[in-house]
């Protein structure tokens, strides 16, 4: 049961396209199980970078089926372009790309909402790619699934039923809700080039792990962002965590081996809500410059921070992570002695866990440890790091309660210290 599921630890953006490229180089499959279009998957190839939102970030990979599963709600239009983005690329793919019939289409109306909503006082720092409005749908038994597409008319019946349901919504908003026909023609236009691809990806997917195919799942966003563990209201509307596999992909927790978990060695956030170690200072954009914290989807510039070991210690609970991604550890060089969270003070008593509940009236507790000067990205060992890039790394694992599997110097592929494979062993 070779099956490992990749999970951002902390705000998302910490490196997941990357990590899942090299995983994915001797993997059967790799399948996105949450989230849509609101990730943003950062590919680097020879020169270029490459930005996946949905198709996974195994595409690289000619003999990886990617899958699309479930769990995702995805936009036609944004899935036809991204599609033809990759076909100007001249990737040539020897496996199939699936989508699952059972995924929820993102309409023009929940997109719409999404925008309108980011406009009033509620503002939460969306994504505006209609994600939460789509999510609201499927909880309410109204949404619309890919498969429809195979029946535009039954799909124009289901698509006239949400969008009754928004229509209130859209115009105390101060909104003008779209026509049904203006939606079905934009539908009837990317239908033949959707619907090829779509299949039982739950089947899919657990026929190659019966078979003992390497199967990877693709997280998105993270665990911070989890409509049920993150910082709520300030989250996205999926389960962003390592359960969120299994229920995504249509798959069982106990076929699972191992579950990696990404993290910074700083952090990050976009858009709003608690970050209790973000810094508002110079150092702050220090960071931000260092490492381009720029969102891959939006363009907005990232919220930058000292690395928040309570949270990581959160995240190695709630996804029962084996193994620790660390990314980005190159952005460090050279911004002097490092502080590190490693508590919360919380009505006057210190404590070492996470206050998920209590965040904007908790305060860190910072350790400094020293910084160091020297370029990472030649290093594919641990031993040719500088000593105090080391005792970081130690620091974390230590702290975290968890090993590092592999250790990210750079963005390139080759910018790596693989320690460990999460399917061996
Ligand atoms: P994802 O959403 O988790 O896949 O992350 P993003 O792609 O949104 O953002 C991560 C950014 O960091 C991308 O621009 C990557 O190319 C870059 N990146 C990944 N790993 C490293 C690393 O170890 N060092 C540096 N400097 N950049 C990295
Ligand atoms: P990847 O997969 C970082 C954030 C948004 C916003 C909140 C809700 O690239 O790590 P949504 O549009 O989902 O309703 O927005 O979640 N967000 C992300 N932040 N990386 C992501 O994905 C994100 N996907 C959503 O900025 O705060
Ligand atoms: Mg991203």
């Amino acid at each position: 049961m070779p099956a490992v599921v990749i999970v951002g630890a902390q705000w998302g953006d910490e490196g997941k396209g990357k990590i899942v490229d090299i995983y994915t180089e001797d993997c059967s499959m790799v399948v996105r199980y949450g989230g849509g279009p609101n990730a943003g998957h950062t590919l680097v190839v020879g020169q270029d970078k490459l930005i996946v939102r949905l198709v996974p970030s195994g595409i690289l990979r000619p003999h990886t089926t990617c899958v699309l599963a479930q769990g995702m709600v995805i936009d036609p239009d944004r899935l036809v372009t991204e599609l033809d983005e990759l076909d100007k690329r001249g990737l040539v793919r020897e496996s199939p790309l699936v989508v699952s019939d059972r995924a929820h289409a993102i309409l023009p109306f929940h997109i719409l909402v999404d925008g309108l909503r980011e406009k009033g006082a509620g503002a939460l720092g969306t994504t505006k790619r209609g994600v939460g409005p789509t999510y609201e749908d499927k909880a309410a038994r109204r949404g619309v699934m890919l498969g429809a597409l195979r029946d535009l008319k039954r799909c124009e019946r289901l698509v006239a039923v949400a969008l009754e349901a928004w229509t209130p919504t859209i115009r105390a908003l101060g909104g003008t809700p779209p026509a049904v026909a203006e939606i079905m023609a934009g539908l009837e236009k990317v239908a033949p080039r959707i619907v090829p691809l779509l299949g039982d990806t739950s089947r899919i997917v657990g026929e190659a792990m019966s078979a003992n195919k390497r199967v990877l799942f693709e997280g998105a966003q993270g665990t911070l962002l989890d409509v049920d563990h993150g910082t709520y209201p300030y989250v996205t509307s999926s389960s962003a965590t390592a359960g969120g596999a299994c229920i995504g992909a249509g798959v069982g927790p106990s076929k699972i081996r191992a579950v990696v978990g990404l993290t910074k060695a700083y952090c990050t956030r976009v858009g709003g809500g608690p970050f209790p170690t973000e810094l508002h200072d110079e150092t702050g954009e220090r960071l931000r410059k260092a490492g381009d914290e720029f969102g891959s989807v939006t363009g907005r510039p990232r919220r930058t921070g000292w690395l928040d070991l309570p949270a990581l210690r959160y995240a190695v609970r709630v996804n029962g992570l084996d193994g620790l991604a660390l990314t980005k550890l190159d952005v460090l060089t050279g911004q002097g002695d490092l502080q590190v969270c490693v508590a919360y003070e919380l009505g006057g008593k210190i404590t070492r866990e996470f206050p998920i509940a209590d965040l904007e009236a908790a305060k860190p507790v910072y350790e400094t440890v020293p910084g160091w000067k020297e370029e990472l990205g030649k290093a594919r060992k641990l031993e040719e790091l500088p000593a105090a890039a080391r005792s970081y790394i130690q620091l974390i694992e230590r702290e975290a309660g968890c090993p590092a599997w592999l250790v990210s110097v750079g963005f390139r592929r080759d910018e790596t210290i693989v320690l460990r494979n999460p399917f061996e062993g």
